[in-house]
């Protein structure tokens, strides 16, 4: 049995910063609001005739982090791609990687997990590393969240949440077993799909429909969340899912060194903070720059973290996540 390991890492954001007070110009919200109840100053939303999208993004995001890595696009033998927003209905953004950085023709998947994508797809992509069946996996998180957002106040307790942005981890197999991913964990409850859901479009709510109806006071295009209740929930499943990642691996709280939790608010991420009794430099957090970029929050902020040099050699690297499904997970690392 192999490991995998991160082997390179990356990130991109769109140029374009949108503030809370610009917000509060195109819809009844302000600052102080959405500091208050989210820890969020400002997220990137993709300009209007750019040529970006969660496809786009993750290709750039996956140039940086291949060329970390030292390897070259003829070495990748396998993608996986997590996005809520992905370019096509269908096919899935993870084809669009194979033919944008022009990878040889080697499998893609999409994942469809939300907030938990990214470490769904890291969990993804080590299974294939561990049994022996790839050597090099691209991992992207990618979010085009600004296209699909009711900018109105009806939809602000929603919008101003959201962020775009990418990031991609290369995963690499080592033949150290006491380092890279030590183990993953990954829950679902599907009774609660509809507390945080996009309807339409879908099977159920097709396109005759839309072209039917055209009724602009249709919310089900939009993205819809219970937020109280979901809030409830997360707080519950960041913490079992961290715990269960250490009892896994017989290790403590203590023993973290950092934690990337998925950037969904900076409320939740306080919460766990206090109820593990983390110091400031044990775990990492910049939704305060970018929003909540779902499957691209963790891989974002790892790599920020990365970058800052707040990860070192042989630190133990949680990730935790929890979101739309409900899903969440977690994945443990030495790096
Ligand atoms: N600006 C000003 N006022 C607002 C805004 C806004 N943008 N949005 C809502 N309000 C108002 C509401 O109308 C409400 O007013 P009322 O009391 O007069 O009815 C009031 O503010 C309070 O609204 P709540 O929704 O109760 O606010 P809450 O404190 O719960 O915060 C939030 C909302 C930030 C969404 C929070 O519930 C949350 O973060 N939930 C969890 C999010 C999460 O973890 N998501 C999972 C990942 S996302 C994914 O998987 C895609």
């Amino acid at each position: 049995m192999y490991n995998s390991k991160i082997t390179g890492l990356g990130y991109y954001v769109p140029d374009n910063i949108v503030t809370n007070d610009d917000l509060s110009k195109i819809m009844d919200t302000n600052d102080e609001w959405i500091q208050e109840r989210t820890g969020i100053k400002e997220r990137r939303w993709i300009k209007e005739g750019s040529d970006d999208t969660s496809a786009v993004m993750g290709a750039k995001a996956s140039r940086i982090a291949i060329e970390r890595a030292g390897l070259t696009a003829e070495d990748i033998d396998f993608i996986v791609f997590a996005t809520l927003s992905p370019d096509y209905y269908f096919p899935g953004c993870g084809v669009q990687i194979q033919d944008m950085l022009g990878l040889r023709t080697v499998g893609a998947v999409d994942i469809r997990n939300q907030c938990s994508g990214f470490v769904y797809a890291m969990s993804v992509a080590d299974q294939f590393i561990k049994t022996g069946m790839y050597k090099n996996i691209l991992v992207i998180g990618s979010e085009y969240h600004s296209g699909g957002l009711d900018k109105t106040t009806r939809g602000r307790s929603v919008s101003v949440i959201f962020g775009d942005g990418a990031g991609a981890a290369v995963l690499s197999r080592t033949e150290d077993n006491s380092k890279g991913i030590l183990s993953s964990h990954l829950h679902s409850e599907g009774k609660h799909a509809e507390e945080l859901t996009v309807i339409a479009p879908s099977i159920r709510h097709w396109v005759p429909e839309i072209l039917k109806e055209n009724d602009e006071n249709d919310e089900s295009y939009f993205p819809y969340m219970n937020g109280t209740f979901v809030f409830k929930h997360a707080v519950v499943r960041f913490s079992q899912a961290i715990n269960e990642g250490l009892q896994a691996n017989n290790l403590k709280v203590s023993d973290i060194d950092m934690l990337i939790p998925h950037q969904a608010n900076l409320r939740i991420a306080q919460f766990i903070q206090k109820k593990f009794n983390l110091s400031d430099d044990q775990l990492f957090n910049n939704i305060q720059k970018y929003g909540n970029t779902t499957a691209a929050s963790v891989i974002i902020a790892l790599t920020e973290a990365w970058e800052k040099g707040k990860i070192k050699e042989n630190d133990l690297v949680v990730l935790a996540a929890f979101g739309s499904g409900f899903t969440w997970g977690s994945v443990i690392m030495r790096w």
